[in-house]
């Protein structure tokens, strides 16, 4: 028996069995180069034995934006659920992100190809750069000396970008982007290359809103995706050392705000939180395996009115969960809020 078919549903909240309800939108966003991509798409980051039954039924139920990662190692079964799906490939806005030990530039085309081999796919739409931190090159995902401390790489990520800018012209790759970025990073690319992202992958939930830095990437015309987009759903957050001073925070849905805001629009509080994020013009990838959670949450998009976005704004928190700066020996989101919880001595 699957986790899928255990999980039990809360009874309070109606979801549409097959297809999204009249009442329900799918908006689109248009990249800086033109292209489309979805508001509301699927995670892919562990239960790498569900993936590939749980991207088929997403994209059966609706879902179009499929997010993976080279080293979320699921890429193999991503591919075989999108064909298992039935939906034709360019229907779907499938993105993948490049893993720092494959930054050194003679090693991005070969690591896209391992990808796009593993995904059974052509081209993917979107190529991201996981983290700005390079790794020793090589097979080790994480190269460590005999002291346990991680190896960095001798190129930088204005490398690895440029290298990446290269693939767009080899119809392999429709955009390129980058994940886990801080402003100066981003300003650095800009600077020293011709491509501007089309998307910044980042960390953002009412705990953690990011409104200046949301505001600047708008300013750029760089398209935000929200990852962990509820926030402290995850156990992960709470298994590792990454955040620990937030990560017992309550759980962002059980915030008492949304589960009033919720029954305003007969919506859960899952709802509510991914309808702020596509309310703000970002896209939304929420991660399950469940039927019943995806389905909630393909009917996540729907008009917020102001005043219930304001209110989910008083939720601010500056409550980063994600940050293995310590881990990575990289001092990550440098200039942004939300860092304080993972200075030096303080988690780890
Ligand atoms: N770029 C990066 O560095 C980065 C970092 C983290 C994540 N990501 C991407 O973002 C995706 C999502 O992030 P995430 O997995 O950390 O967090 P998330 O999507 O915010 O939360 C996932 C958790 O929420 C549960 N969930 C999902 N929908 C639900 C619903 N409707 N009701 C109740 N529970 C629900 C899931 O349960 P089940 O698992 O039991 O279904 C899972 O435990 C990842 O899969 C990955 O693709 C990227």
């Amino acid at each position: 028996m699957t986790r899928a078919s255990l999980s039990m549903k809360p009874s309070s909240f109606k979801t549409n069995l097959t297809l999204r309800s009249l009442s329900t939108r799918a908006t689109t966003y248009k990249l800086n180069n033109g292209i489309s991509i979805p508001a509301l798409g699927f995670g892919t980051f562990q239960d790498p034995d569900s993936q590939e039954e749980t991207v088929s039924r997403a994209l059966q139920k609706g879902m179009r934006l499929i997010d993976t990662a080279r080293v979320y190692d699921v890429e193999s079964q991503v591919g075989k659920g999108i064909k298992k799906s039935g939906i034709p490939r360019e229907e779907i806005f499938l993105g993948t992100k490049l893993w720092c030990n494959d930054y050194h530039p003679e090693d991005v085309e070969r690591a896209l190809d391992d990808s796009l081999r593993d995904l059974d796919t052509p081209y993917v739409d979107l190529l991201l750069m996981h983290y700005p931190c390079t790794f020793k090159r090589g097979p080790e995902r994480f190269p460590r000396d005999a002291e346990g401390r991680m190896i960095a790489g001798e190129t930088s990520y204005v490398d690895t970008w440029k290298a990446m800018e290269k693939l767009v012209k080899t119809g392999k790759v429709k955009s390129i982007g980058v994940s886990n970025f801080s402003k100066g990073e981003i300003e650095t690319l800009i600077k020293e290359s011709s491509t501007v992202p089309a998307v910044h992958q980042m960390e953002v939930h009412p705990y953690l809103q990011q409104k200046s830095f949301n505001a600047w990437l708008k300013a750029q015309g760089i398209h935000v995706v929200q990852f962990s987009p509820l926030g402290n759903m995850n156990d992960f957050y709470r298994q590792t050392g990454w955040s620990k001073q937030v990560s017992h925070m309550m759980r962002v849905i059980d915030q008492p705000i949304l589960k009033e805001i919720g029954e305003k629009y007969g919506k859960s509080p899952v709802q509510v939180v991914l309808a702020w994020g596509i309310n703000n013009g970002r896209s939304v990838i929420p991660k399950s395996v469940v039927d019943w959670q995806i389905e909630e949450n393909l009917e996540a998009d729907f008009r917020l009115e102001e005043g219930d976005m304001e209110r989910i704004a008083t939720l601010d928190a500056k409550a980063r969960f994600n940050d293995p700066s310590l881990d990575y020996e990289w001092r990550l989101y440098s200039d942004l809020e939300g860092i304080e919880g993972t200075v030096r001595g303080k988690t780890h």
